[in-house]
């Protein structure tokens, strides 16, 4: 088994004394989507933060492709991407467009393939014609997009997501699960942070649950999206979906946990 990423028995105190992670680990292979769930404070957070080398754990390792990340820094952070959950924690230019070519001219690309490759993931993302706005301007949504396009414009091959849905409407929360759909149809591995179970339920292929800085449980996702017992002790509930569908149907396997797997049961029902 190809794991891309692996985090073993982490554990993190931040500077004060909180302790944040007491023995959290997580093991992504190449190619799937992986969400860390869990209350607020649990430490998904700073998994991710240690996960991509900007935090080093006091005890504990971090495999990148199977041999330790720390070593492979500088050179590692080409391959990976992170997302911030605030984009003002990221964004620093004063331009969209400088900020999305930002990490291109660090690996000294030439100008002309800057503009292009630029173009490309702004028309991708809809926010070709605010490439020359100030960020700090931008509107939540366009400011999430922008701190997206300057991590996908160097094609990384793990992409970690921090709360990529909060605070965002409908339409742009669709164009972030169609993002993530096509990253793993080019073959791209994503971890994503949330507490969001209704997005989990529609992009996770396997799910890790946090509690107090532990991992309390995981596995694939349909199998712990539907574990009440195990959610309720992270203070989260099965995805509407299959809360839904418990009530229509008697206890029927497999449960539905989207609104395209519910509607397809209600057709055969009819
Ligand atoms: N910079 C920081 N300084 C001190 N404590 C922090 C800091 N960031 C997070 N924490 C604490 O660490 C714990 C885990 O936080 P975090 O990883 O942000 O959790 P989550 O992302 O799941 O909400 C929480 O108790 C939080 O208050
Ligand atoms: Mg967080």
């Amino acid at each position: 088994m190809t794991y891309i990423l692996e985090v073993l028995d982490v554990h993190f105190s931040y500077p004060g004394g909180v302790v944040a992670l007491r023995g959290a680990f997580l093991r992504v292979r190449k190619g799937e989507v992986v969400a860390v769930t869990g209350p607020n404070g649990c430490g998904k957070t700073t998994l991710l933060l240690i996960a991509t080398g900007l935090l080093k754990p006091d005890k504990g390792r971090v495999l990148f492709d199977g041999t330790p990340l720390d070593e492979q820094l500088p050179q590692a952070r080409k391959r990976i991407g992170l997302v911030f959950q605030n984009p003002d924690d990221q964004i620093f230019n004063s331009t969209v467009y400088d900020e999305i070519a930002f990490a291109l001219r660090q690996l000294e690309i030439k100008e002309e393939e800057i503009a292009e490759r630029v173009e490309e993931i702004a028309e991708k993302l809809g926010i070709d014609s605010i490439l020359k706005r100030p960020p700090y301007r931008l509107s939540l949504g366009e400011k999430k997009k922008v701190a997206l396009a300057s991590i996908l414009v160097y094609e990384p091959e793990l992409v970690l997501l921090d709360e990529p849905t909060a605070n965002l409407s409908y339409k742009t929360v669709s164009e972030v699960e169609y993002i993530i759909s096509e990253l793993q149809r080019e073959g791209k591995t994503v971890v994503v942070a949330s507490h969001d179970v209704n997005f989990i339920a529609r992009v996770a292929d396997t799910v890790y649950v946090l509690s107090a800085g532990r991992v309390i449980g995981f596995g694939e996702a349909r199998k712990i999206l539907l574990d009440k017992d195990l959610l309720s002790r992270a203070e989260l509930a099965p995805p509407l979906i299959a809360r839904v569908a418990e009530l229509l149907f008697d206890k029927e396997n497999p449960p539905p946990l989207t609104l395209e797997e519910l509607a397809e049961k209600l057709h055969k029902h009819k």
